[in-house]
């Protein structure tokens, strides 16, 4: 069983590299290994090692500099997606692929379902829109996980910023008007290995459980509750951090302006998930708490 690895240095990627391991031979891919951004090298690279499943991990991410680089932009999160889509269909590959909260635009009183209207509100939400349909308009075997307010021990991420200023600061400004459930890289990655496990499974039927899947822990958080509950968590074990939990203050969206429009819901619904692969998520506090655990030794 050949797997090709894209974007194995980033967050999720990086996890990846550990949870696919034992399901096959992985070739696992960073930027300078495979670039997405030039199509002839990637159309090779796939051709050549014939993978039975492409997981697709590579993106453009910087969701406030894609509003500056819409065309690089769209060249990593669309384009490419469709290059690999059409590589996948070609070859009878599976293609598995991360798509996120993005899509949406907020507004839902509620959590989000798969079958809820999109309506991006930023280049990267747009462009990560338009790399979803490549792969469905590509008819190739695919999973899509939309997934939420990714972090890890690995790479830059807002947990790993507020534990930082908490430690240089004493006071900070966190919105709590955008809730959404904060995702371990380490979740993703479990998960995606025992939805390709089951895949695999199947192989020679007829796939039935190709498609869209919200994939998110359970439970929701505003990035306010989460900076308070992670600093204060830190606290408990007993490390010196400069900040008070007191001094830690809510404010809106509109006082801490960025260029991209954030959804202000991005609470996704994953019972399709669940239901479908039989499996169980688990509240969101559950990977915050081993991250700070991790970071700390
Ligand atoms: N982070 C989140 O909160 C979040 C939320 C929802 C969905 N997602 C989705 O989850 C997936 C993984 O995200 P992540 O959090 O792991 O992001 P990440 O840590 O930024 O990793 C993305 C990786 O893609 C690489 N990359 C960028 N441009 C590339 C190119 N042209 N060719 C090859 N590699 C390239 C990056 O390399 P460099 O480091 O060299 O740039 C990085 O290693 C993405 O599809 C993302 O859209 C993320």
């Amino acid at each position: 069983m050949n797997i090709l690895l894209l974007g194995a240095d980033g967050q999720i990627g990086w996890e990846l590299r550990r949870s696919l391991a034992p399901l096959g031979t992985l070739k696992a891919c960073g930027r300078d290994e495979a670039d997405l951004e030039d199509q002839d090298a990637l159309r090779t690279l796939v051709r050549s090692y014939r993978p039975d499943v492409i997981v697709n991990a590579a993106a453009h991410t910087g969701v406030d500099k894609a509003e500056v680089e819409p065309d690089k932009t769209s060249r990593v999160n669309a384009q490419a997606v469709g290059l690999l889509a059409g590589e996948a269909k070609q070859l009878d590959s599976w293609l598995v692929h991360y798509s996120t909260d993005y899509v949406y635009d907020g507004k839902k009183d509620g959590a989000y379902l798969e079958t809820d209207k999109t309506n991006p509100l930023s280049v990267y939400g747009k462009t990560k829109l338009q790399g979803e349909e490549a792969i469905r308009n590509s008819d190739c075997k695919h999973l899509i996980f939309r997934t939420s307010w990714v972090y890890a021990a690995r790479g830059n991420n807002f947990v790993k910023t507020m534990l930082r200023l908490a430690s240089e600061r004493e006071e900070l400004r966190v919105v709590s008007d955008q809730i959404g459930a904060p995702t371990s890289a380490e979740l993703v990655a479990d998960v995606t290995s025992l939805c390709v496990q089951s895949i695999l499974q199947e192989r020679g039927s007829v796939p039935n459980v190709e498609g869209l899947y919200h994939l998110a822990a359970v439970g929701e958080a505003s990035w306010f509750d989460l900076a308070k509950y992670a600093i204060m968590e830190v606290q408990k074990l007993g490390q010196s951090i400069k900040i008070r939990p007191e001094n830690i203050h809510p404010i809106q969206t509109s006082e801490y302006p960025l260029p991209a429009v954030r959804p202000a819901n991005s609470v996704l619904n994953t019972e399709k998930l669940c239901s479908t692969f039989n499996l169980h998520m688990p509240h969101w506090k559950v990977h915050v708490d081993r991250l700070i655990r991790e970071l700390q030794s």
